[in-house]
Formats: C-alpha cells, sequence, structure tokens
C-alpha cells in the first residue's frame, strides 16, 4: 500500500533527504524528513512526516513544515524534536534567498542566503501552526568570529542536567567546518557558549551535528563537507568521533582520528534519539544517484544502535530488525517490501553474494562490490572496504530492493549501498552455512 514500508522509509514520491525530528513521543517514533514535493530532484525544502510504533514498519503522514515565513521563505532546512510538558518542539534551520537563481526558483544563485533557526509546536505531534507558530530563535549570525550567517544549520537540541542544549553546523570562513553551542532556560532563549573546530583536515563545513553520551563514552557525529578529495567518491561524508564534553562550558575534546559512521559511503545526515528502551538509535539518508523506477528517490537506513566502547563507535543492528525476520526459510524466492536478512560468518577468501551483491573477505577485512548492481558507474563508488576486524568475521546482512547493509561483527563496521537491479538468488562460497531468515 502507497504510504506504508517495511524496515527502510522511502521517500512518497519525489525527493527526500536528512532524517529529522526523530523522537519517541506520545507512544509511537515520529520521523521528519527533509522532502522535496514537486519534483524528484533537491529544492525549496518542506518537512515530510512518517510514524512508527517499532521503528520497523512506517506510515507517510504528509506535511509537516512548509515555507511561510521571511526567515523560512526558501526552505525549512534540517532539525530536530524534544519533548516538554506533553508538546512536542521543532527547532530547524530556516533559510532566505538573498539571490533567486533565474534559471530555478527552487535554487539559489551562488550561496547568497541567510540561515536563522526557528522553533514550532504542537499539542499533538501532527497539528502545526505553519502561519502562525513559527518563531526565529536564532536570527543570521553577524559576526563572522563566531559562525557563519550563510552556513549555520541543523540544530540538534537536548536536554541536559540544568537546561537545553543546542549543537549547529557551521564554518569558519569556509575554510573549516565548525561546532556552535548554545544554552537555554525555555527553549525561546538561547545564549551562545562556545564553538569547536578541528581544522581544514576535517571538511570545509560540517552540518547535521549530533552529540551524545553513551554509557561506554560521549560520541559526536557530523556530516563534514569536502572531506575527501578523491574525485571518484562522494566529497561529503558522515564520520564520528568518541569524545569528551563539558557541559557547564560547553567545551568538547575531539580526538584527530575518526571513523566513518558507514563504510559504504552512501549514507550521510544521520540524526539520533533516544528509543522507547532508551538506547541510542541513529537513522540516516541513503544518497541513491538516479530516481527509481516508482519516480521516487532517496530512503533511510534501517535503526542502528550507537554505543561507545574502549574508543570505539559501534553502530548495531537495531534488535526490532532482527526480530523483524524471525521466521528461517530455505531459499530465497523474492525480495518482495518485507526484504530479508542473511547471517554468515566468513574466513578469508570466502564470499557471499545477494542477487550480484559481491560481499567477501580479504585477509582481516570485508569488502563490497556492487558493479553489478550500480548501472552506469564505474571506479571507486563501486568497492568498499571496512578497515582491519579485530577478530572474526561475523555478518547480518539486511537485503532489500534498493539497498543492502552489511553489519559486520554486531556493529564494529557497517558497510552499507544503494543498488540498482538486484536479482533474486543468493551465493555462498564458504565452509559454513548462509542463513535466510525472512518477516515471521
Ligand atoms: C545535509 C543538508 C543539511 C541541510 C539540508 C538541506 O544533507 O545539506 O545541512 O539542512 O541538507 O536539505
Amino acid at each position: 500500500m502507497k504510504g506504508q514500508h517495511r524496515l527502510h522509509l522511502k521517500a512518497p514520491d519525489n525527493w527526500i533527504n536528512d532524517p529529522n525530528g526523530f523522537i519517541y513521543y506520545k507512544g509511537q517514533y515520529h520521523l521528519f524528513y527533509q522532502y522535496f514535493p514537486y519534483g524528484p530532484r533537491w529544492g525549496t525544502m518542506h518537512w515530510g512526516h512518517a510514524v512508527s510504533q517499532d521503528l520497523v514498519s512506517w506510515e507517510h503522514k504528509g506535511l509537516a513544515l512548509y515555507p511561510t515565513i521571511h526567515g523560512d521563505q526558501n526552505g525549512c532546512f534540517s532539525g530536530s524534536a524534544v519533548e516538554e510538558e506533553g508538546k512536542l518542539y521543532l527547532v530547524y534551520t530556516g533559510v532566505h534567498y538573498e539571490v533567486v537563481n533565474p534559471e530555478d526558483p527552487h535554487t539559489c544563485l551562488d550561496d547568497q542566503f541567510e540561515s536563522c533557526q526557528i522553533l514550532i509546536s504542537s499539542e499533538d505531534g501532527f497539528q502545526f501552526d505553519n502561519q502562525n507558530g513559527k518563531e526565529v530563535v536564532i536570527p543570521p549570525i553577524m559576526d563572522p568570529g563566531i559562525g557563519d550567517r550563510t552556513h549555520t544549520r541543523d540544530p540538534k537540541v537536548w536536554r541536559g542536567k540544568d537546561g537545553w542544549y543546542m549543537v549547529l553546523g557551521s564554518t569558519l570562513g569556509e575554510k573549516q567546518g565548525e561546532l556552535l553551542f548554545y544554552r537555554s532556560e525555555d527553549l525561546h532563549h538561547w545564549t551562545y557558549v562556545s564553538q569547536a573546530t578541528k581544522g581544514p583536515a576535517y571538511g570545509w563545513m560540517w552540518e547535521c551535528p549530533d552529540y551524545f553520551p553513551t554509557e561506554g563514552g560521549d560520541v559526536l557525529l557530523v556530516s563534514a563537507m569536502g572531506l575527501l578529495t578523491n574525485e571518484e567518491k562522494e566529497k561529503n561524508q558522515s564520520i564520528c568521533f568518541p569524545v569528551d564534553f563539558q557541559e557547564d562550558t560547553c567545551r568538547i575534546q575531539i580526538p584527530d582520528e575518526y571513523q566513518f559512521v558507514d563504510y559504504g559511503m552512501d549514507l550521510y545526515a544521520p540524526q539520533t534519539t533516544l528509543d522507547k528502551e532508551g538506547r541510542r538509535t541513529m537513522i540516516a539518508w541513503v544518497r541513491m544517484p538516479k530516481v527509481t523506477e516508482g519516480g521516487w528517490i532517496g530512503m533511510f537506513c534501517s535503526p542502528r544502535v550507537v554505543e561507545a566502547e574502549g574508543g570505539h563507535v559501534y553502530f548495531r543492528l537495531h534488535p526490532n530488525v532482527r526480530q523483524a525476520y524471525s521466521r528461517k526459510a530455505a531459499d530465497v524466492c523474492e525480495i518482495g517490501k518485507d526484504g530479508y536478512m542473511v547471517v554468515v560468518d566468513l574466513e578469508d577468501g570466502e564470499e557471499l553474494e545477494i542477487g550480484g551483491y559481491r560481499i567477501f573477505r580479504e585477509g582481516n577485512q570485508v569488502c563490497t562490490d556492487r558493479s553489478r548492481v550500480y548501472p552506469g558507474f564505474t571506479g571507486a563508488h563501486l568497492r568498499s572496504e571496512t578497515p582491519e576486524l579485530r577478530d572474526g568475521c561475523h555478518l547480518e546482512v539486511i537485503v532489500d530492493e534498493h539497498f543492502i547493509e552489511v553489519f559486520v561483527n554486531d556493529g564494529e563496521y557497517v558497510i552499507s549501498n544503494a543498488v540498482y537491479g538486484l536479482k533474486n538468488e543468493i551465493r555462498y562460497q564458504g565452509s559454513g552455512e548462509a542463513e535466510l531468515w525472512v518477516a515471521g
């Protein structure tokens, strides 16, 4: 049925990018997203809205936010959600173009725009007063020593011990990515507290920052623009760091070494929230290179539990997804709308091939090759690999028509790739058993 999705939430039609406002609120998960309703391409951003009981089955609920005021005239960019006294609050970036592209009213000419941060609330999570309910809580930043008037966006808000905190992505002089921290007593009035940066080697602008504590340590996620200089891979990549954050000063210590959030290099703009059981759960946008046969483009990865442990950040398959594939099957007949899961251990030199998508072990690395299921591309977009694994090579592979996720050693690393034209077959060359699990 149109409007309902199992496992991976996909664009209802046209175009989606980042997940926004991800929250468990009043008995269900709400997931908003960047949505362009007028065609299968990026343009003036609206917020679409979907809900789920279990993070596995999703239902689209139509539009939540759309441009109505000067500050968001040209787009409601990414942001996050919090709950306070029963109300749902969304904080997002509004953009206003100073010069619209004369050839396309949905884009701006030469980055001539400004950005502000906007608050809007709802009593039930569904109704938002787009006409009268928006409040600009942080106007465009006018001090280039603090942050950028144009490229400051994607507020992530959380409740700390003694108030509300916000982290924004920004750039120092369009040369290095930057974080800006703000504090508030009431979500309406925000005070700038501090900034943090790692230098130009870590990208020129940091989008969609997310900071959160986990039992094994604090974690920072950022989507770094221009991180990779290799022409053949996407230059913008989501990375993560185990960090140390001091709430009273908003000082953050970011190490030099980072991990990719996903080694398939297709995920971007991840956002986390706490699930019903208190697990830190992440969803991210899957960048797809071309419009599907259904006329839509853009989807999300399956939910992942993020945990720091011993200085490493793990992205584990969410238990609800594993539970969704509870019936062991003998053979794959069709991918269908529910997809399936394959569980296998690989020794050096062994290989699992799923519908043309190759997953193989070389020494202590897991490698993937999608050249047979990614038509029209050559070179570095096709092959991915994890860093060296610590011990063993246990794989849980989630397969959907347009997306394959390989969870290695319970989230030590993940490789996920968009695919086109998967065949209904599984081939395994190895000494153990490749188990097939389908929806129960
Ligand atoms: C990341 C991003 C965000 C921005 C949004 C606009 O993909 O560029 O920084 O808010 O997408 O759609």
